[in-house]
């Protein structure tokens, strides 16, 4: 067994052994909106958070499915139970602050040309584990700092740990995987990868912009930076040259 999967291995173990629940949450903490931000907009973010941990059950089935690795499913198995966690806790704190708000047309479309991919899963795991957990728990962290609400600061602590082993295993699997995939394949995936994140900034970008947002706001100089710091990490597993890979 490769170094990468015993450390799989106990990464999986590690999630079984701090699983929690939903009802493990501080519930009758208050809401508190932030200043100056229509509740309608604060109800949009926290929705698309709830939409995104969808469309990562979506593409963890797939993995699950197709990696091979019985250390990768048994991980992928409890990565499944923690997405399925997040949608419900997101869920059950938009029921206290108002509806679900249907996806953001920009971000559906680049959920849509994640769904596309029909190459290779472990391009999926550079999708979702790396890309997109790198980037979310970033966002996470930037809204716990930023965000007054002790309820979703506490949702958001609990969720960003278990985002960030599923990060590590992202990094892990790739370490283990990558050696052995031929350059045209690698090549492919690239391309596909520039268009996810293509698209996730397009999406981004038009978001929040009114005034008293800021709060919520990625501007473009951000973004330019969290695709650099993405870039370097695929850059380092051997995807790409340098971190403008994405660029
Ligand atoms: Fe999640
Ligand atoms: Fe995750």
């Amino acid at each position: 067994m490769s170094t990468q999967l015993a450390r799989i291995s106990s990464l999986a173990t590690k999630a079984t052994a701090r699983a929690w629940s939903a009802r493990d949450v501080a519930w009758s903490q208050p809401i508190v909106l932030p200043d100056g931000i229509r509740p309608v907009v604060y109800v949009d973010l926290v929705s698309q958070l709830y939409h995104a941990e969808l469309v990562a059950l979506d593409a963890l089935a797939r993995m699950h499915a197709e990696l091979t690795e019985p250390e990768a499913r048994a991980f992928l198995a409890t990565q499944i139970a923690d997405e399925e966690r997040h949608a419900q806790v997101y869920r059950a704190y938009l029921e206290r602050v108002g509806d679900l708000r249907p996806i953001d047309p920009g971000l559906a479309t680049s959920f849509d040309a994640a769904r596309a991919w029909t190459g290779p899963a472990w391009a999926l795991v550079v999708a979702l584990n790396v890309m997109m957990e790198h980037e979310a728990l970033h966002q996470q962290h930037k809204r716990i700092a930023t965000l007054p609400c002790p309820l979703f600061k506490e949702i958001n602590q609990r969720i960003a740990a278990d985002e960030s082993r599923h990060a590590g295993f992202g990094v892990l699997y790739l370490e283990h995987a990558l050696p052995r995939v031929p350059a045209g394949e690698k090549a492919d995936v690239i391309a596909w990868l520039r268009t996810l994140w293509a698209r996730w900034h397009d999406a981004n970008r038009g978001r929040y912009q009114a005034a008293g947002e800021e709060v919520l706001r990625l501007d473009a100089e951000e973004l330019e930076r969290r695709g650099r710091r993405v870039g370097a990490t695929l850059a380092s597993l051997g995807l790409g040259e340098d971190d403008r890979v994405l660029a």
